[in-house]
């Protein structure tokens, strides 16, 4: 009897090790029942869609037919057929992002309430389906099986970011795509793109076409760390046409993904005053946007005509793009030339502000105020605390987390970003071993282990922190190949971390699933980079 029973508890652990490993979801969904059987999806399989998930419908067929050599179409039905079916169906009872997903012998059903949840429930069906589901091309053979399960999922943070500084290095559109379908296929709902940087400004703006046609070109690029005085003698450039950023707002529209956009100011503006150095502490300097790393001193001064560029620059950025948050940097902003301005001195005087924290806090209470009254949000990183926050303010928590903290504790949104663990441009491996970075080190596991509601806030300040994002600094990324070295598989924890609940989080099993992940991965021709799987 005994004997049997052991038989048994080893038989039953083994389907149950077989079965856990047919769900390799990353992020983990937050609760997923795993049953015998399967579903398959064949010649006879119909795919029915209440009307409004009906793009979403077409999203998943296309990826079927690219790997099935077929060319079927989804019938938009309100109720599901008696054989064979993928159905959607509306749910006007789960959250705005959730879904559910019921994977039996005969259907499949994934029920939300709105296009972005059913989007959430066909990335998890995707995840479902053996890897090569995520090839470009025809797989022969390929069986196109579903382990039967019951999914109940709903993202833990509202605000799920990737970022990426188009201005040290510039990417094409079709890149810029690329990532987005990343960020949409780990459930991230927030792209920022980080558009302006003293060493190259990236965004057509009509009124300002010298912002392009000078600040978008260096003459040469720092070679190596800061501090080697080597220069590569090459001029760099790049930027993206109003045209190109309308294409690029309409196809992360598809998949769910909010661009938020980042023009720096006061500081980070070095590209911006090549173009229009009338707009600097020093209007007769001659400025060249900046060849080397680091952080520039040329910084905008608070003048009505600068505030009327800005203020002209952001209506442009606000008609492109259409969420509610605009980046107005408010980071790094070195105040050696506000000191030594008989303007900013007595600016400063005039309007009682004590120091230049002051100052920058007067520049930045006066963009929020612009940027207000146009119906949008403004998202600063934590520098706009000093010398007061602007009322309306987000604020990105990168220097740690103090700042956060600070801001919830004000009552002001926050997004977590601290460079100790989301700092996706920091050694993920022994430096030795690894491609020129800026420095730092952040492994997978500690990018994992990452908990974004500090204990020092109450439950009700907690409520502050919308959520998190990656950081993909570019300044030794110079090749698209290179980002998605150092973005993948980190940004995978991210996800999970954005996305899953505590309780269901584990760092083994994620690099479990994870394994199975990368194949995924390879099939969508990412450069992911494997140093975790040799780690200790
Ligand atoms: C930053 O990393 N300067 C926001």
């Amino acid at each position: 009897m005994k004997k049997l029973f052991i038989c048994l508890s080893l038989l039953i652990g083994s389907l149950a090790t077989f079965a856990q490993n047919q769900y390799n979801i990353i992020p983990i969904p937050q609760k997923l029942i795993p049953q015998s059987g399967e579903f398959v999806i064949g010649k006879s399989t119909s795919v029915v869609s209440a009307t409004e998930f009906k793009d979403v419908a077409n999203f998943l067929n296309e990826q079927l037919n690219v790997v099935s050599g077929s060319s079927k179409k989804v019938s938009i039905k309100e109720k599901g057929l008696a054989s064979s079916s993928i159905q959607f169906v509306k749910n006007e009872s789960l959250g705005d992002e959730a879904y559910t997903l019921k994977a039996s012998s005969k259907q499949v059903v994934i029920s939300a309430k709105t296009a972005k949840g059913a989007f959430y429930g066909v990335q998890t069906l995707l995840q479902l389906l053996p890897t090569q589901v995520f090839s470009e091309s025809k797989v022969e053979g390929l069986k196109l099986s579903v382990p039967n399960c019951t999914i109940e999922d709903a993202p833990r943070y509202v605000y799920r970011g990737l970022h990426l500084d188009v201005g040290r290095h510039f990417f094409p559109v079709s890149f810029v795509k690329k990532f987005i379908d990343l960020i949409a296929l780990h459930k991230f709902n927030t792209f920022h793109w980080h558009l302006t940087e003293d060493q190259g400004w990236r965004i057509e703006i009509k009124k300002y076409p010298k912002l392009t046609e000078i600040g978008s070109i260096r003459k040469e690029t720092l070679v190596g760390h800061y501090g080697t005085g080597k220069y590569d003698g090459k001029p760099y450039g790049g930027f993206y046409t109003q045209d190109e950023v309308k294409d690029v707002v309409a196809y992360a529209k598809k998949k769910f993904v909010t661009i938020v956009p980042e023009i720096e100011m006061p500081g980070h503006a070095q590209a911006a005053l090549a173009a229009y150095p009338e707009l600097g502490c020093n209007p007769d300097k001659i400025y060249e946007v900046y060849t080397t790393w680091g952080v520039s001193e040329d910084v905008f001064a608070p003048r009505e005509e600068t505030f009327t560029f800005l203020e002209n620059v952001l209506t442009e950025v606000m008609e492109l793009f259409p969420g509610q948050y605009i980046h107005i940097g408010g980071d790094e902003c070195p105040k050696t030339q506000w000191k030594s301005s008989r303007f900013c001195q007595n600016l400063m005087k005039r309007e009682g502000l004590k120091d230049e924290h002051e100052l920058q806090s007067y520049f930045i209470r006066r963009i929020d105020k612009f940027i207000t009254s146009k119906g949008r949000k403004m998202i600063g990183w934590d520098e706009i605390l000093e010398g007061g926050l602007s009322p309306n303010a987000t604020v990105m928590s990168w220097r740690g987390e103090e700042g956060g903290i600070a801001a919830a504790k004000e009552g002001h949104d926050v997004i977590m970003t601290p460079g100790s663990h989301l700092y996706l441009d920091h050694y993920q491996a022994d430096p030795k071993t690894e491609p020129l970075a800026i420095g730092g080190f952040l492994t997978l596991e500690k990018v994992y282990s990452y908990e974004p509601a500090p204990k020092e806030l109450t439950t009700d300040q907690k409520k502050f922190i919308l959520g998190l994002q990656g950081n993909v600094w570019t300044e030794y990324m110079e090749t698209t190949d290179k980002v998605e070295y150092m973005t993948f598989p980190r940004a995978c924890a991210v996800a999970e971390v954005a996305w899953s609940p505590v309780s269901t989080r584990n760092y083994t099993d994620f690099t479990k699933r994870l394994k199975v992940h990368i194949e995924r991965l390879g099939n969508l021709k990412v450069n992911y980079a494997k140093s975790f799987l040799s780690a200790k």
